[in-house]
């Protein structure tokens, strides 16, 4: 049987939205970077499970063993979308997302403080701040394009003392770069490092490296926007000391003066799991299983050089991260000359119905690279953002495609652009907001009104 051909539609796909022009417009989402919408089929899965929602762990009656053993299949399928054996020495902490994830295994390596753990400059904030705090940090500088090859993480690995681990994207949520995984975890085994790899933008691109020691993801950026996400990692890692949560579910036994914690991956998820979201998130790995890599590899393959070229080609508008096209996800981060990110996101979004993200993209440091700040800027619109004014915070536009996302909606992006890079006056003056940064169309058009104005996120905040 030939694989499908993408597009897959989406839950709200035919969703059409308020423009400033009194017109409705189907709404294009090109967002999926931050959040996807669900797939039909988990959708279905959730509402099919919902009459059995029951609690998972705890309770004796036929509804908490059927929900104890879908939470429990939606584990093991974890394990197998991490290319692990779920009877092998893994396992697959539940919890809500790759910062709670990532969060949760800073907490569990019991670090020192004078412990060093290398990460790289083009990290999201998920992968750089737990780390910050409870230990010290090694980077991987990058070159001006984004990216760095196997010797720049081999040279942090090397300079100074043995680093108790190597926390890295498997894929940029700002550049859509994939480093070379597999290369630089066997250079990081090599030196007898283990390798977290952040798959939070590979889950719905690419495999998950099965040679990683700890793998984090979310299912919010893979369809299944329910709230979970999964910390994957050798069980004996979790198998002594206080878990990262203490509660109900981790332990054995408690007395007022002592408590004995169960065995991972229970000892790690205290409190009542999200079951409607392992449910979500299962049937999310069983759809995309049911897609297949090489269907989604292949439309990436078609969507990311029309993306990037097409943007690349736009008088005014830059390309932020690598030119090449060969290893980047179908998402592309802008600058355009004379437009502030704010600006232009607005505008797509009140004049278009085109749903982008901007500003920083919870990775301050790569963007500060990749815009080419220097020191005294970065210093100064720090002192702004402390004094309450946003509006000059630095930043840019990112398109980011999913499975959903067709050509003709990448031609729909370009257009808009083309006319916004053009001079195509917008049918209303936009203000900014000198708290959040955010442009906002005044006008009362029925959607757009003033009092709907703080419903807008601000920008800046990463
Ligand atoms: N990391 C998410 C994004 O890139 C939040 O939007």
């Amino acid at each position: 049987m030939s694989p499908p051909r993408l597009p897959w539609a989406l839950v709200g796909d035919d969703l059409a939205v308020p423009c400033v022009d009194g017109r409705e417009r189907p709404y294009l989402s090109l967002d999926s970077a931050a959040s996807t919408s669900a797939l039909p089929a988990v959708a279905r899965s959730v509402h099919e499970f919902l009459p059995w929602y029951s609690s998972v762990h705890r309770g004796a009656g036929y509804k908490s063993r059927r929900a104890t053993e879908a939470y429990e299949a939606a584990r093991e399928a974890a394990l197998t979308f991490a290319g692990r054996d779920p009877d092998g020495p893994d396992t697959a902490i539940i919890c809500r997302n790759t910062t709670e994830a990532i969060n949760h295994l800073a907490y569990r390596l019991r670090l020192r403080r004078d412990e060093v753990v290398v990460t790289t400059v083009i990290e999201h904030h998920a992968n750089l701040l737990p780390w910050a705090r409870l230990c010290r940090r090694r980077f991987v500088e990058c070159e001006p394009d984004g990216t760095f090859g196997v010797d720049a993480v081999a040279e942090a690995l090397d300079d100074g003392e043995r680093p108790r681990l190597l926390a890295l994207s498997g894929a940029s949520n700002v550049s859509g770069w994939l480093p070379p995984v597999e290369s630089i975890i066997e250079a990081a085994h090599e030196r007898g490092v283990p390798v977290l790899v952040d798959g939070a933008q590979m889950a719905a691109h690419v495999p998950l490296p099965t040679a990683a020691d700890f793998v984090a993801w979310s299912g919010h950026k893979m369809y299944a926007p329910f709230g979970a996400g999964v910390l994957v990692g050798p069980r004996r890692a979790f198998a002594d000391g206080d878990p990262f949560l203490a509660g109900g579910g981790a332990v054995d036994l408690v007395d007022l003066d002592e408590v004995a914690w169960t065995e991972p991956p229970e000892r790690e998820e205290a409190g009542s799991p999200n079951v409607v979201g392992a449910v979500a998130m299962h049937s999310a790995i069983e759809e995309l299983g049911r897609i297949g890599w090489a269907a989604i590899a292949d439309h990436d393959r078609r969507l990311a050089p029309r993306l990037r070229e097409g943007l690349a080609d736009i008088e005014g508008v830059r390309l932020l991260g690598p030119e090449s096209t060969a290893a980047v996800l179908p998402l592309a981060t802008f600058t355009v000359e004379g437009l502030p990110h704010a600006l232009v996101a607005a505008r797509l979004s009140a004049e278009f119905a085109i749903g982008v993200r901007h500003g920083c993209f919870c990775a301050h440091p790569y963007l500060v690279r990749l815009l080419g700040l220097d020191h005294a800027q970065v210093a100064a619109y720090r002192s702004a953002v402390g004094s309450g004014d946003r509006r000059f915070m630095p930043g840019a536009v990112r398109a980011s495609a999913g499975i959903n996302t067709s050509e003709a909606d990448i031609e729909r992006l370009l257009d808009a652009l083309r006319a916004l890079v053009g001079g195509h006056p917008g049918p209303v003056p936009y203000r900014q907001d000198r708290h959040t940064g955010d442009y906002w169309p005044e006008c009362d058009v029925p959607g757009w009104e003033a009092r709907g104005r703080q419903v807008g996120a601000p920008c800046a905040r990463g």
